[in-house]
């Protein structure tokens, strides 16, 4: 089933959001996409468990289950690719690797876990312009700020972030898939666990990306559209392929009061 946000399967927040800058930021952000370094991300989603069941296989392979299956060589080898190999464990079992895990994965050790186990990384264009370390902090903003690179690059990008209806934000993050790449099927939340949405706004400027909620239940797509959203992320989500480029950007925080209050007040009585 979704379970959604006001009684519906997510909320179209363009009507909400002066989108008329996307144009200038769309040209801001694939220029500053040509010249900074970035990362992969996703590539672990069957091993964390957070697919819907009947769509594993969409994976492909699986970063968490090829490092679990490393011999003590080709472990070696991934551990040398880390940023700081001395503090990695001896062991694969002893630890765990990657996003919201233990150790982060390096640059190295991504390209090298593609290249020679065949690893398949849904967003192979993930730039962190607010750094966050947990998911459960996403929302904190304590401690953290754009990153130089970000307010080097997507000076346009900040600003408008800045303007959106947020009593204070957390976390910024772009991500990109490349051509003929899908985004696999996974929720962000368990919804048993969680009783509240988080608050958050993607915006993708070209309102090209073929974002959709699955229902599990009636094994059903639900398409979601449009430049600027939000969604219920406990409910399981997951990008179409297309033989293009596709990016959006994800702004988490807190909502203003009065912002929360308007979209309950339309969307609870529409
Ligand atoms: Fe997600």
């Amino acid at each position: 089933m979704i379970h959604g946000i006001f009684g519906r399967p997510y909320v179209d927040l363009e009507k909400y959001v002066d989108l008329t800058a996307l144009e200038s930021l769309d040209e801001e952000i694939c220029l500053g996409l040509a010249e900074v370094p970035v990362d992969y991300t996703g590539g672990s989603h069957r091993s964390m468990e957070i697919m819907p069941a009947s769509r594993t296989s969409e994976a492909h392979v699986d970063y968490g289950e090829v490092i679990a299956s490393l011999d003590p060589d080709a472990y070696a080898t991934f551990r040398s690719l880390a940023n700081e190999p001395t503090t990695y464990p001896d062991r694969p079992a002893d630890a765990t690797f990657g996003e919201e895990r233990d150790h982060p994965l390096s640059r190295r050790q991504m390209l090298w876990l593609e290249y020679r186990h065949g690893v398949y990384f849904p967003w192979k264009v993930y730039l962190e312009m607010i750094p966050n370390r947990t998911w459960e902090e996403k929302s904190s903003p304590d401690g953290k700020e754009f990153t130089r690179i970000a307010r080097t690059f997507f000076p346009k990008t900040i600003a408008f972030v800045r303007s959106l209806p947020f009593a204070h934000i957390g976390r910024c993050n772009l991500m990109g898939l490349s051509s003929n790449d899908h985004g696999t099927a996974h929720r962000d939340g368990v919804p048993e666990e969680k009783a509240k949405v988080d608050h958050f706004i993607t915006l993708c400027p070209r309102g090209n990306k073929r974002l959709y909620l699955w229902d599990e239940e009636k094994k059903e797509k639900i398409a979601v559209r449009g430049r600027a959203y939000w969604f219920n992320d406990s409910d399981h989500h997951g990008v179409d392929a297309d033989p293009f480029f596709r990016y959006s950007i994800r702004i988490d925080g807190v909502f203003r009061p009065d912002f929360l209050a308007t979209l309950e007040t339309d969307l609870s009585s529409s």
